[in-house]
């Protein structure tokens, strides 16, 4: 038996080592390790910095777009349809929406 345990902790640490692995767990999504890459990798680019269209860079300024803001309505939007975000841009694929989505039902926490 241990010798299992210890082949599976073994076979755990390379696929770390070795693959990208999302530590996002989707079902309870975290601002630090689902929101923040996602927001990172498709939104910063015009929303940071002092950006004029508002900023999303922290965590307070992200919760106010997404609490009290349209960003939710914005990224399910079509590709074409006026107010889409990101400008410009691919729709955010569906997984990352509903990581959005669900992060804002489970109260938006700084987690
Ligand atoms: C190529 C630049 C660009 C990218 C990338 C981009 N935006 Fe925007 N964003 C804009 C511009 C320009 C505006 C202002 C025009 C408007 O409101 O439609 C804006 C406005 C917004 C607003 C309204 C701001 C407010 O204060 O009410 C939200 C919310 C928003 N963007 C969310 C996002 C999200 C979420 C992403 C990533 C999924 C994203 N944007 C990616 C350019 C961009």
């Amino acid at each position: 038996m241990k010798r299992i345990i210890f082949l599976f902790g073994l076979v755990t640490l390379t696929s770390c080592t070795y693959h990208e692995v999302s530590l996002c767990d989707t079902d309870e999504p975290t601002y630090s390790d689902c929101v923040k890459p996602i927001i990172a990798a498709n939104c910063l680019d015009c929303h940071s910095n002092g950006s004029a269209f508002g900023e999303l860079l922290t965590y307070e300024e992200l919760k106010w777009s997404i609490v009290d803001g349209d960003l939710i309505e914005r990224i399910q939007m079509n590709e074409n349809d006026a107010g889409f975000m990101p400008y410009g841009g691919e729709k955010l694929n569906k997984s990352d929406i509903q990581i959005l989505i669900k992060w804002k039902e489970n109260g938006a926490k700084n987690n």
